[in-house]
């Protein structure tokens, strides 16, 4: 799709309803992401969420997809060691039933990235804000806006390709990033509050909704859009999003940093 210049629609899910929905709303990536951890056990952070977790929710998406691509996260710590992150994939793929697993991390992981690549693993890498950090960032805040950091993530998105990354996912950047990531890769990148020049967007899909327990309370990240307005049922809201990001109507400027 990247070669074809086709914009890839990605959304999370974690059930067997939804992903019934999203496959014929027209996703093409399906995420089990690690988020489940705050929509839908409702914490204030992905960290306490296990490969168990994500294997489960996988186990009820992956039977319903018919066309969309399954990725499972791997969770916090499941990727500390190249035996454990081996351990984690193995379980996700084979009892998961996901085609690819993500990881959070830049040059630091290029050896667990290549340790699993070269074992028929694909991954995708997610680098910008990465959440699973949050005690160590202490909020969740842009990434990338000086120069060098730029540079940094820039140089890393290259190394994680070289060492086998088959997709990059970043997320929470200035649109420029998202641009030079973009035209320095070769295989696709999915952008989350990365701005318009990516090959693809992710978002939450309770985010989507209007439901999750961020915006419910009023803290919508900047980059969410509420597909639920104007649209008559979930179903047309999912393929509203899709329709947006294909268009290119999501993102506008004002989900932009
Ligand atoms: O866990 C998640 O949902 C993610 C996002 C990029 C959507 O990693």
């Amino acid at each position: 799709m990247r070669e074809a210049g086709e914009r890839i629609a990605a959304l999370t899910c974690y059930d067997a309803s939804f992903a019934l929905i999203e496959d014929r709303a027209g996703v093409d990536v399906i995420l089990i992401g690690d988020s489940l951890g705050m929509v839908i056990h409702g914490q204030n952070s992905t960290t306490a969420v296990t490969v168990a977790d994500i294997a489960y929710h996988s186990r009820a998406v992956a039977p319903h997809l018919k066309r969309a691509f399954l990725v499972a996260d791997l969770p916090f710590l499941s990727f500390a060691t190249r035996e454990r992150a081996l351990d984690a994939s193995q379980r996700l793929m084979q009892e998961g039933g996901a085609k690819m697993v993500k990881l959070e991390g830049g040059r630091e992981q290029a050896d667990i990235v290549e340790y699993l690549s070269v074992r028929g693993v694909p991954v995708c890498a997610h680098l910008g804000l990465q959440p699973q950090l949050i005690h160590k960032l202490g909020a969740f805040k842009v990434q990338g806006r000086e120069e060098v950091a730029a540079e940094a993530m820039l140089k890393d998105a290259k190394i994680l390709e070289e060492a086998g990354a088959d997709m990059l996912l970043v997320e929470c950047v200035p649109s420029s990033l998202g641009k030079r990531i973009t035209d320095a890769a070769h295989v696709p990148v999915i952008g989350i509050g990365a701005g318009p020049d990516v090959s693809g967007q992710i978002l939450v899909l309770h985010d989507i909704l209007n439901i999750s327990p961020m915006v419910t309370v009023g803290r919508k990240p900047r980059f969410v859009q509420n597909f639920m307005l104007g649209a008559p049922d979930i179903e047309s809201a999912i393929r509203a999003y899709v329709q947006a990001v294909k268009s290119g109507a999501y993102p506008a400027p004002v989900h932009c940093f």
